[in-house]
């Protein structure tokens, strides 16, 4: 970078992109400029997890005597917020509530987006201080603007997103999201409070050599997804070796695949029948990202994921998602 030349912020580059794209109206940059907003409140909040003790355990009364919030209600409460105060929005879903929310004021009953959000993801993570993160899904809305938005709004297949992206709370808090066009990456700079561009037109390597799957499960997987493991399990010298990583956040394990490439999974198994991670909040989400960078996701042998309709907001699915040509391998060999 030369000397003179300075990164752009997440406004700045929403802007630029309106200018370069006449029929956009600033809308979907609107939404996602709040989304970073509230981004940034959960992302203070996250900072001070480690000194939780100090200000007061979650779930108690702190010394102000006011009651503590565990992070991801706090998160939650943050983004649902944030979303009800945006002129472009008309309703939410989220992983922490059983029901959607339509918001009724005047403003978000004319704006024609759906946001659905997992706030928290990785929250097993918060007590060790490894990374967690939000992720987000945006649809158009089905119903007409004017009226309160419907469960048929959030139900769509993924393949209808607008636009899709996660925030991940790691050694820095970045701020990725994908449209129908490209996959952008921005990193906040605290001493500015903005987040700045810093991954432009992300694409993921084809090729890796990460394979990233709960091992402890591995005997509870069905024969065919252990014969896909098995395809990233050296047998001797002469065999590729990978490199397997378990951070136990979808969010943290998507952005590693994003920048080096590999393979995720979460299987069903067990207690999980249908999988573990959610359709709607997770799985659509960043299978649309992955596939705008470049990458494939697919819930069995057959089914690509985003194709899959919803049946119900807190519906599981089995995941497979990644470098294309890891994709490729393990396709003709699971069920
Ligand atoms: P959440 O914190 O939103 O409930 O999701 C956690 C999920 C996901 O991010 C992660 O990949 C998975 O749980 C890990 O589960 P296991 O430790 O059982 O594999
Ligand atoms: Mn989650
Ligand atoms: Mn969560
Ligand atoms: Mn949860």
């Amino acid at each position: 970078m030369r000397l003179n030349q300075r990164v752009m912020t997440l406004d700045e580059f929403t802007i630029q992109e309106l200018r370069n794209y006449p029929g956009a109206t600033g809308q979907l940059s609107g939404l996602l400029r709040d989304i970073g907003l509230a981004a940034k409140r959960v992302n203070v909040e996250v900072n001070k997890a480690g000194i939780a003790d100090i200000l007061g355990e979650a779930g108690k009364t702190n010394v102000q005597g006011e009651s503590v919030k565990k992070l991801d209600e706090f998160a939650n409460d943050q983004l649902i917020n944030s979303l009800a105060t945006s002129i472009y929005c008309c309703g939410v879903a989220s992983e922490e509530n059983e029901e959607f929310i339509a918001f009724s004021d005047e403003h978000s009953k004319n704006s024609k987006y759906v946001v659905l959000i997992d706030p928290l993801d990785g929250s097993g993570n918060i007590d060790v201080n490894v990374s967690i993160g939000t992720i987000f899904s945006v649809y158009r809305r089905l119903t007409p603007t004017g009226t309160p938005c419907g469960l048929e709004d959030f139900l769509q297949q993924g393949i209808y997103q607008i636009a899709a992206g996660y925030i991940i709370y790691g050694s820095s808090t970045m701020l990725v999201y994908a449209t129908r066009r490209s996959v952008q990456g921005f990193t906040l700079d605290p001493s500015i409070g903005e987040f700045c561009l810093s991954h432009p037109n992300l694409k993921v390597p084809e090729n890796s050599d990460i394979f990233s799957v709960n091992m402890g499960y591995y005997h509870l997987y069905d024969e065919s997804i252990r014969e896909a493991i098995q395809l990233f399990m050296a047998k001797d010298k002469k065999e590729k070796v990978y490199r397997h990583r378990f951070v136990g956040c979808m969010v943290s394990e998507i952005h590693r695949t994003l920048i080096q490439g590999g393979i995720f999974m979460y299987p069903a198994f067990g207690k999980y029948s249908q999988g573990r991670l959610r359709l709607c909040y997770e799985c659509n989400p960043m299978s649309f990202l992955m596939e705008k960078a470049g990458g494939l996701a697919i819930a069995d042998g057959k089914r690509r994921l985003l194709d899959i309709k919803p049946d119900e907001l807190h519906q599981r699915i089995p995941i497979f998602i990644g470098s294309k040509n890891m994709i490729e391998m393990i396709q003709p060999v699971i069920r």
